[in-house]
């Protein structure tokens, strides 16, 4: 018998949140500058899996069960780095079924490495298949392939119901009755939405006047878990004319107000919690009445690369591989950081039209042949040593190294400049952003 008093359960599973053993609330006393309105903070990582999405991954998996979608033994595939695929891992140990997921080898090794342990088949792709945080395209793809198979499901967190529905039942009667009713305003980050469609829904039932409010982060961003506008079209439950508010948060705000809920509210709050807790900030007014519940949908544990990517002063992330590796990533790092040698996306555009430089696309031809900036010529990062030859003779022309989001383009401008090129640049956000942008873009 689970007994929620004395905390005590018969499995694992007995953890998971509802109305009747909800995830913490606490109250933000210091970093919030209200005089009037309360704002609260609710923990998700109070989970048993340590996150938000343990709520869904247990829900898809209960409704695929009791529609017959699934049976023992099921093999499941599903692309998620993240939080998703830790608690399907977990409830498919506890369940007796098989996990597959495809995804990017730019995700953190944390990542990777805990689904390995927890058994997950982990299939890696190259960065270039999988563009941005919050937005595996290449890993969607590769998983649509898999669960052609008949003895594979995938759930698809993206398209399922079950996903809001799992808010639905459980995070907002929680917020309801650990209001006692109060509530006013409840802020969500975005990734699939199934946490804002889910919980707003159930909250507008008990009070039409609850404003729902959207965070999102701005195309190029670095927060893991939640999407641009641009990647929110891909999840089916971005409805955001249901929502009272929707705000921006830029990604050093995020970042920067992650680590003040660490250090001033002592709450071990991830990157999007950051997040959402700003936009909560600028988006409610400060009157007598306010009660806001901000979702904090993780804990910070798993984001150490992400906050010595975005946080200055930390430190130097812990070297790993051969001394000639460590040589290379922090040439790497020094090239991402050197003024003269990255643009952003608007100053790379500006760089485009009026230099017209040599646009050079070091992706795989797949991925070129998708979408790329036009007249570009694509020379894979592996072959740029035998194509070199096909480079312009001056030494002075122009020349912009591009990717998916401005990772292996660094490479590409390091490659180029050892070769004695002078004008070379890469793109922050590579062709994501400037597609995000709204710049010409081509395929073929
Ligand atoms: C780590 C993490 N996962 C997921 C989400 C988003 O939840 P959902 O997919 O329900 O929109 C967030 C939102 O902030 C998040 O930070």
């Amino acid at each position: 018998m689970n007994d929620n008093s004395r905390r005590v359960y018969d499995s694992v599973l007995g953890l998971l949140s509802d109305v009747d053993n909800p995830t913490p609330m606490v109250q933000l006393s210091r970093l919030v500058p209200f005089k009037h309105t309360k704002v609260y903070a609710k923990l998700e990582w109070y989970n048993p899996f340590g996150a938000v999405k343990d709520r869904v991954a247990w829900n898809m998996v209960r409704d695929a069960e009791d529609s017959g979608r699934i049976s023992s033994s099921q093999k499941l595939v599903e692309p998620t780095s993240g939080n998703t695929g830790l608690a399907l891992a977990m409830v498919s140990n506890a369940k007796g079924y098989a996990l597959t997921t495809p995804l990017s080898n730019q995700i953190p090794l944390e990542k990777r490495t805990v689904l390995r342990l927890a058994g997950v088949d982990v299939v890696e792709l190259e960065d270039s298949l999988c563009p941005a945080p919050g937005a595996p395209e290449g890993a969607i793809a590769k998983a649509n392939e898999i669960a052609n198979q008949p003895e594979f499901e995938m759930l698809n967190q993206y398209a399922n119901g079950s996903n809001p529905e799992a808010h639905y039942r459980t995070t907002g009667p929680e917020v309801w009755h650990q209001t006692a009713g109060l509530v006013t305003h409840f802020v969500a980050g975005l990734g699939t939405c199934g946490t804002i469609n889910g919980s707003g829904r159930f909250l507008k039932e008990q009070n039409p006047d609850v404003a729902i409010i959207g965070v999102y982060p701005p195309a190029g961003h670095d927060v893991p878990g939640v999407r641009s506008l641009e990647q929110l079209s891909q999840t089916e439950f971005f409805t955001p004319d249901e929502y009272d508010g929707l705000t921006e948060v830029g990604n050093e705000l995020a970042f920067e107000m992650c680590q003040r809920i660490n250090q001033e509210e002592s709450l071990t709050a991830g990157p999007s919690s950051g997040m959402a807790l700003a936009g909560a900030l600028a988006a409610i007014p400060d009157e007598p009445g306010n009660v806001a519940v901000v979702i904090f949908p993780d804990s910070i544990f798993k984001y150490s690369s992400s906050v010595l990517n975005n946080v200055a002063g930390l430190g130097a992330a812990p070297p790993s591989g051969t001394k000639r590796e460590q040589l290379l990533d922090s040439m790497i790092e020094n090239t991402r950081a050197n003024p003269d040698l990255v643009m952003d996306v608007d100053a790379a555009h500006n760089f485009w039209n009026e230099e017209q430089p040599l646009v050079i696309d070091v992706r795989e031809p797949d991925a070129h042949s998708q979408r790329h900036i036009p007249g570009s010529i694509n020379m894979p990062l592996d072959e740029l040593p035998v194509l070199a030859e096909f480079l312009p003779e001056k030494r002075d022309a122009p020349l912009l190294s591009v990717c998916e989001r401005g990772n292996l383009s660094l490479s590409g401008v390091l490659f180029l400049k050892s070769l004695g090129y002078q004008n070379v640049r890469s793109i922050t956000g590579g062709t994501e952003a400037w597609d995000e942008q709204g710049f010409t873009i081509a395929s073929n």
